[in-house]
């Protein structure tokens, strides 16, 4: 089943073209990342997916709901774990969770199950400033997560986390597709995307350089790793 449907979304600001056209999707279940250098604009799509934005023209859809006109729809039925999430500061961890509860009007019985989930008990009554940058993005994810989610996504969830800790991110996206999440994922470190994605979609400069999986373009350009393939793929199309 397609969760999310995009075909020909163009966003500019003021300006500036961010995306030009790009059309993917992603099944139910599904690891889906999209990959690209600085200011490509995946986490713009990443906004307009989400319903933070609004798209200039395109037909998309989240679980056959249109943006933007049935976002107030969509904004309940999806996870956003944002590239600069800033929790409160003087909320403790749990109060912080339970804000994001009551937005998605979920019950406050998933407070707990959340903050078990992603093992943040033993700081559950912890002011958010006084977390390690790991235990904020655990934060983060479990204030997606709390609203009981069928869409998540995580833009660049792992940046700036000790190897253990993203692990522990790399197992809490795992646990989500057993439970079919869609997760929808941004992340430069493409050990990362290789491990974890389903297929991924390359955006370079606004547009859909590729879209394919990992195994298949690490054949097509005769390389070991994603890493090395994204690198040449860059490289063949003259990006220093
Ligand atoms: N609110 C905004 N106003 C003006 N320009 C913006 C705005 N948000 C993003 N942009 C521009 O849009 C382009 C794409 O940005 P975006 O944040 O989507 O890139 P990205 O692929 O997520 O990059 P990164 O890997 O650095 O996170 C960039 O040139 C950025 O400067
Ligand atoms: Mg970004």
């Amino acid at each position: 089943m397609i969760t999310i449907s995009v075909e020909d979304l163009w966003k500019s600001y003021k300006e500036k073209e961010v995306l030009k056209g790009i059309s993917f999707s992603v099944n139910e279940g599904e690891i889906f990342s999209l990959l690209g250098p600085n200011g490509a604009g995946k986490t713009t799509t990443i906004k307009v997916l989400s319903c933070v934005s609004k798209p200039d023209r395109g037909k998309i859809e989240i679980l056959g709901m249109k943006v933007p006109e049935e976002c107030n729809k969509i904004r309940k039925i999806v996870g956003i774990v944002p590239q600069d999430f800033q929790g409160f500061s003087d909320l403790s961890v749990r109060e912080n969770v339970e804000y994001f509860a009551s937005i998605y009007e979920g019950d406050k019985s998933q407070v707990n199950g959340v903050i078990e989930e992603l093992d943040l008990e033993e700081y559950k009554n912890t002011k958010f400033k006084k977390l390690s940058g790991g235990l904020k993005r655990r934060v983060a994810i479990a204030c997606a997560l709390v609203g009981n989610p069928k869409i998540v996504y995580l833009d660049e969830p792992t940046v700036g986390l000790d190897p253990k800790a993203r692990r522990n991110v790399w197992d809490i996206m795992r646990k989500l597709k057993d439970r079919k999440l869609t997760v929808l994922l941004t992340t430069h470190y493409l050990d990362e995307a290789q491990k974890l994605s389903d297929r991924i979609a390359i955006i370079y400069s606004g547009k859909i350089l590729r879209l394919s999986t990992p195994e298949s373009l690490m054949k097509e350009f005769e390389k070991p790793t994603l890493e090395e393939a994204y690198l040449a793929l860059l490289e063949s199309i003259g990006e220093e």
